[in-house]
């Protein structure tokens, strides 16, 4: 089918871009010695997790149990889900996964670790379990102090495994916290097997962390306006856009697309919410639900009624979990019509 005969929206992906970006993070890890995880929080497909183990992935990472739950069903049998996993319900599911498949999970503070420890005692199966260390993004993480005192009780328990240390993300600037933990560590013994880092603008910067065995990367697989603004990537590697029709042109300077926050999400990058290929003066300044408005002041051509854009989104990752399929691209035809299997998998 071609593409044109796509009603819009609809959320297309450039294949060949796609595999682009695939080989060259690959590519990368490889040359550094680091095990590849690719974050499937980007395109929640099973299919396209297979296309990055196939290029030499090590496991993959998921963000919340219901999305492993899927990608498990599907046959991928090593997970990592670098988030604190809290309340009987969820380790318990979380241990229903690790029973059959190479699981590991993420702790950053003796509450996570007790619950952890239980459900893996009433399961009877060890968990491997790593230890968030606090970033620069002060998000989720431990400073050193408590990350070293968790890295203790971990191994000291014999329903756990301590697996070693997750930072997100892994900028050069982590490197002073992790030598440092790395040190208070080794000092008491404990052996640590892996230290996973993560992000694609980190990615840039791996080589400067040498004591990284493993990267988690996610965004790369599409990118985005956002890795493009960073300097992370260029519009070359946007493998993503939102296919949209103008559907209204109330005045001289302003469009309206039939994408929205339901489509595009409401996620914006300094104000503007996606770029749109075709009108690159352009500036989408605001989104209702089913509405997209366009400046269109600073544009020599400017759109009809009736025509169809292309735009990259701001932040990929939220664009996947808004829709029920992608379709991949390749010359103008659609090569494959993919279910995002873990849509809405945020539990
Ligand atoms: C814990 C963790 N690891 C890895 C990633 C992947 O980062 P990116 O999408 O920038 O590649 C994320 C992204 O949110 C994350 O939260």
């Amino acid at each position: 089918m071609n593409v044109n005969e796509l009603e819009t929206p609809s959320i297309l992906i450039d294949l060949d871009i796609m595999s682009r970006n695939i080989a060259a993070m690959q590519e990368r890890c490889d040359a550094l010695g680091l095990a590849f995880r690719p974050h499937i929080k980007t395109h929640k497909i099973p299919a396209i997790a297979r296309l990055q183990l196939a290029a030499g992935a090590a496991g993959i990472a998921c963000q919340k149990v219901s999305e492993a739950e899927i990608f498990a069903a599907d046959g991928f049998d090593d997970i990592q889900i670098p988030y604190n996993i809290i309340g009987e319900k969820k380790t318990a599911r979380l241990m229903d996964l690790a029973i059959y498949n190479r699981i590991s999970v993420s702790a950053d503070s003796q509450t996570t670790v007790d619950g952890l420890s239980a459900a893996a005692k009433k399961a009877g199966v060890p968990l491997r379990v790593l230890v968030e260390l606090e970033s620069d993004q002060h998000r989720a993480g431990a400073p050193v102090a408590r990350a070293v005192a968790l890295a203790e009780a971990i191994a000291g328990d014999e329903n756990l495994h301590f697996a070693g240390l997750l930072i997100y993300p892994s900028d050069a600037s982590i490197r002073p916290t992790l030598l440092e933990a790395i040190a208070l560590i080794d000092e008491k013994g404990i052996g640590i097997d892996v230290i996973s880092g993560g992000g694609t603008g980190a990615a840039l910067h791996a080589h400067e962390v040498p004591e990284l065995t493993e990267l988690r990367v996610g965004t790369y697989v599409f990118n985005d306006w956002t890795t493009v603004k960073r300097g992370w990537n260029t519009l070359e590697n946007c493998a993503m856009t939102v296919m949209t029709t103008v559907v209204s042109r109330p005045t001289e300077d302003r469009a309206i697309l039939d994408s929205g926050s339901k489509t595009l999400s409401g996620d914006s990058y300094e104000g503007e919410y996606g770029y749109i290929i075709e009108y690159p003066d352009a500036r989408i300044y605001r989104l209702n639900e089913e509405h997209g408005y366009v400046d269109l002041s600073a544009c020599a051509n400017r759109p009809k009624v009736g025509e169809i854009v292309h735009v990259i989104p701001v932040h990929t990752c939220v664009v996947t979990n808004l829709h029920e399929r992608l379709y991949g691209v390749r010359g103008g035809e659609i090569e494959v019509e993919w279910p995002v299997a873990a849509r809405g998998k945020v539990w």
